[in-house]
């Protein structure tokens, strides 16, 4: 009989995406996904350890578990960059925990949960494989259940910016074969995907020092040419990395969505040297406006900090400054938390918490505004959303996202989803947009993904 695995996710894409791949790996080892921890016999938290809170999440829900272990001996695991981090630490400190299984090890899970099982020992795997066959993807054998898949086709990061955990828990930057991503891609495509989002911590950096010869622009343009995928996304890239290339690629690829998340981090060009980020405000604002230049109708999201080492209040309102000279759709905003072995979570000049927290509230306020204003200009426009499934809060909803990123819910039934349908925006909020379907489409203008009226499915209701 089928065992069963319950698995919980905490922190950021590339997480999800590990995720998805162990449930496809433990699929050929009959287990079955149970969204009931109380149904598992093995129970996975797969982690990141990127900011503070993901961590402090993995203690809480191992507590959750600990009377499921003494009930029903469920086997207990933790993956991901905790796992990476803390290896048997964590096996010392939760005496109930069975595996850890860090960043490069996914590929061994069936044996090292063979091992837990028949050995009754406690496993904990976190070698770096400079081999990176943990890049190696599970294909999936079944039509997928969602119209977005995700692609890994880097890992790791060169970069060490001074409070950043990533180099040290995913290694160094490892680029797969464009070949095989090619071919991932058509399977997911033939399996049912309509959307895909590349992942990598600096996708930018793809391609660097393999010998194929190829940088991330010219995959895109491969990518661009598979049938069946209608929109390409990536995340998340590098300023510094940033290519005229790669600026150029979002006039000429009309599968390339209008969205690009460029963390900035800082707007205070002494706070960005100082967290060795490698570029400064003129540069970014000089990427933004190339951009803009290239793309009229680019969405632009970023990664924002407050609160790094020696931050002061100048330093604070240039970062507000930059925000607000380039309006940008969202931002994901943080406060600094040091990191256990990054060079910045050892100076001395720490900010205090409540300053951090004040800063950000204003952050944050400040955005919220914005990104309101930027969702109330698109009422009464047309925009492109690709289905993806029922609206969390409406039965009689369904909802999906512009290229632009932005999500719309609309009036709408089962068969829409999957379907390219062509919106009218009549509402604007914080966090979405409501619209009501006008037509779906066959067929798209070549110019930029705007609908060509010709090829409308029904061209009665459209606005002029
Ligand atoms: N503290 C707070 N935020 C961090 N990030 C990365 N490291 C830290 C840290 N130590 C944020 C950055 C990055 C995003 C993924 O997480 O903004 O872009
Ligand atoms: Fe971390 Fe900097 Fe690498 Fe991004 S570029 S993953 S912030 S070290």
């Amino acid at each position: 009989m089928a065992k069963r695995i319950y698995i919980e996710t905490y922190g950021c894409q590339m997480n999800e995406h590990d995720s998805e791949q162990i449930l496809r790996l433990l699929e050929r080892s009959d287990y079955l996904e149970t969204k009931d921890a109380q149904q598992a016999d093995l129970i996975l938290i797969n982690t990141c350890s990127v900011r503070e809170k993901p961590e402090q999440k993995v203690y809480s829900a191992l507590g959750r578990f600990k009377k499921l272990k003494e009930k029903k001996g469920t086997i207990i695991g933790v993956a991901g960059c905790v796992a990476q981090q803390e290896g048997w630490r964590l096996l010392e400190r939760v005496p109930y925990l069975d595996l850890v299984v860090g960043t490069h090890a996914i590929p061994s899970l069936p044996q090292l949960l063979e091992k837990v099982l028949t050995l009754g020992e406690k496993v904990c795997e976190t070698d770096f494989d400079p081999e990176g066959r943990y890049l190696d993807p599970f294909l999936p054998e079944r039509p997928l259940s969602s119209v977005k898949s995700y692609v890994t086709i880097m890992q790791g990061c060169n970069h060490f910016c001074s409070y950043c955990i990533v180099p040290y828990v995913r290694g160094k930057e490892k680029s797969r074969p464009s070949q095989e991503i090619v071919e991932e891609v058509k399977c997911l495509a033939q399996k049912g995907a309509k959307e895909i989002c590349l992942l990598g911590q600096n996708v930018n950096a793809y391609g660097k020092g393999m010998k194929e010869g190829i940088d991330f622009p010219e995959l895109l343009s491969k990518l661009n040419e598979i049938e069946g995928i209608e929109r390409i996304r990536f995340t998340t890239s590098h300023p510094k990395d940033l290519s005229e290339k790669l600026i150029q690629a979002y006039g000429s690829l009309k599968k390339l969505c209008e969205h690009i998340h460029l963390p900035f981090q800082s707007g205070s060009n002494r706070i960005l040297e100082r967290m060795n980020r490698g570029y400064h405000r003129e540069t970014y604002l000089e990427k933004v406006h190339r951009l803009r230049e290239v793309c009229p109708s680019i969405a632009i999201t970023a990664d924002v900090m407050v609160g790094f080492p020696g931050e002061e209040e100048k330093d604070f309102e240039e970062t507000l400054d930059l925000m607000i000279k380039i309006r940008f759709d969202d931002l994901f905003s943080f406060k600094y938390s040091p990191r256990k072995g990054t060079t910045a979570a050892g100076w001395s000049d720490q900010v205090e918490e409540q300053v951090k927290q004040q800063r950000l509230s204003i952050l944050q306020n400040i955005q919220k505004e914005i990104t309101l204003q930027k969702n109330q200009a698109l009422v009464g426009y047309l925009e492109e959303v690709l289905v993806e499934g029922h609206s969390k809060q409406n039965r009689e909803d369904v909802t999906g996202r512009t290229r632009t990123n932005k999500a719309v819910n609309f009036k709408g039934d089962d068969h829409l989803i999957g379907c390219l349908v062509l919106t009218k925006i009549t509402r604007a909020y914080a966090h979405s947009l409501y619209g009501e379907c006008i037509t779906t489409w066959k067929k798209k203008d070549p110019l930029r993904g705007k609908p060509d009226p010709d090829e409308l499915g029904l061209l009665e209701g459209i606005p002029s």
